[in-house]
């Protein structure tokens, strides 16, 4: 990656090359620099599957609406002393959540809710740390070029706003009435979540060149990107299963109730029409299981149109991925979503997605 005309000074992690032809001269960022780089940004997307997984446990333990203000800085802070425990435990027993699910519970009880919650919310600072002082020490020493500093910073905008919106969907779950976040909400934090978790394993895997294996084919990389839009809307729509606690119910497979497709008058008894995507659990995990079939369906499918090419195998092991996430969720659904399950089916999304960016990227490099 040439990065800075052949008269500026170097910096100290570039390296000065010359053209095959010797007629021009380049700097370079030095390779061992740039696999620093490309390794920093892979640890950060495996802290934001560290950060889903909490998140995830911290839903399945009913935990997520313990701390009941959002204070990014001084919330780094656990309550310390007896009274500041009690003035935390105080502070949820005024919540509905409380008053009506959980009457009666110990501050014992109350602190294990806290530490989940606590911890979710701390890993997300030193998320933002291990960003920004890094990308910081790397831009200064220009192992990164302005491009990838800019696309870094987007990121973690994205990032920043990824935590307000953690925060809108706690206080939905703070309101007259409410015991549990809004799924919406579930839905749009989970899948800022997974953008942005595919948009630092998509950075961090161009910053290896392929190995081409000849031109980039056509029915490969439409495929990919098809395949990877359509794990989104499936980690999209099972963000509104978690949501809805849409996996409680119609816990067979691969019947719902009896049916493979249960009858209109359960699929759409909601009204207005329109919020039984998102209310209505019947829809809400029929939506999921078709769609998973669906997933399935065409990794299958794509890898098979892919045989005798150089990406066939990373198409295989995509569509064995999708299907092996196929079989965990049925198996959450089938025990009624032990913590176990419900937290391995949501971080093998993240390995099925991760697969399917850097399936997509290579196929367009033509690997
Ligand atoms: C093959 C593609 C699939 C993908 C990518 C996928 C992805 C996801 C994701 C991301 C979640 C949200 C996890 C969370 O926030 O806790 C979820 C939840 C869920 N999925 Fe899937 N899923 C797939 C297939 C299936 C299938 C076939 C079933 C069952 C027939 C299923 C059943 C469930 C259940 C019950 C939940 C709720 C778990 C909970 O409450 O924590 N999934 N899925």
């Amino acid at each position: 990656m040439a990065i800075a005309a052949a008269d500026a000074p170097l910096t100290p992690t570039e390296t000065r090359v010359v053209s095959t032809d010797g007629l021009q001269t380049f700097h370079m960022v030095r390779p061992q620099s740039l696999t620093a780089v490309r390794t920093w940004i892979f640890v950060l997307a495996a802290l934001v599957v560290a950060m889903v997984a909490v998140g995830g446990a911290t839903r399945l333990t009913g935990s997520g609406l313990s701390i009941t203000e959002w204070r990014p800085v001084t919330g780094a802070i656990p309550p310390l002393s007896e009274s500041a425990w009690l003035a935390e435990f105080e502070k949820y027993r005024a919540i509905p959540q409380y008053e009506l699910l959980n009457r009666g519970m110990s501050l014992a009880e109350f602190k294990v809710i806290y530490a989940w919650e606590w911890g979710h919310r701390q890993l997300g600072r030193l998320l933002g740390l291990a960003f920004f002082i890094p990308l910081v020490w790397f831009w200064a020493r220009g192992a990164i070029s302005r491009r990838l500093a800019l696309t870094l910073l987007a990121i973690g905008a994205l990032g920043g706003l990824q935590g307000a919106v953690g925060w809108l969907m706690v206080a939905s779950g703070l309101e007259p009435g409410m015991v549990a976040v809004a799924p919406v909400k579930l839905m749009l934090h989970l899948t800022l979540a997974s953008v942005i978790f595919a948009s630092l394993i998509g950075v961090a895997t161009g910053l290896k060149p392929a190995v081409r294996n000849g031109a980039p084919i056509r029915r490969a990389i439409i495929g990919a990107r098809v395949f990877l839009g359509l794990v989104f809307l499936q980690i999209a729509l099972g963000g509104l299963v978690a949501g809805s606690k849409a996996g409680l119910t119609y816990n067979t497979w691969p019947l719902m109730d009896g049916a493979l497709i249960p009858p209109a008058s359960a699929l759409f008894v909601v009204v207005p029409f329109i919020e039984n995507f998102v209310d209505n659990v019947t829809l809400v995990q029929f939506n999921h299981r078709m769609l998973a079939y669906g997933l399935v369906a065409f990794a299958v499918w794509h890898a098979w149109s892919l045989a005798g090419t150089a990406a066939f195998r990373r198409a295989r092991v995509l569509a064995g991925l999708t299907l092996g996430q196929m079989v965990l969720g049925i198996v959450t659904l089938l025990l009624a979503v032990p913590l176990w399950a419900g937290l391995t089916h949501q971080i093998f999304a993240m390995a099925v997605l991760g697969m399917a960016v850097v399936h997509a990227r290579r196929s367009g490099e033509g690997a």
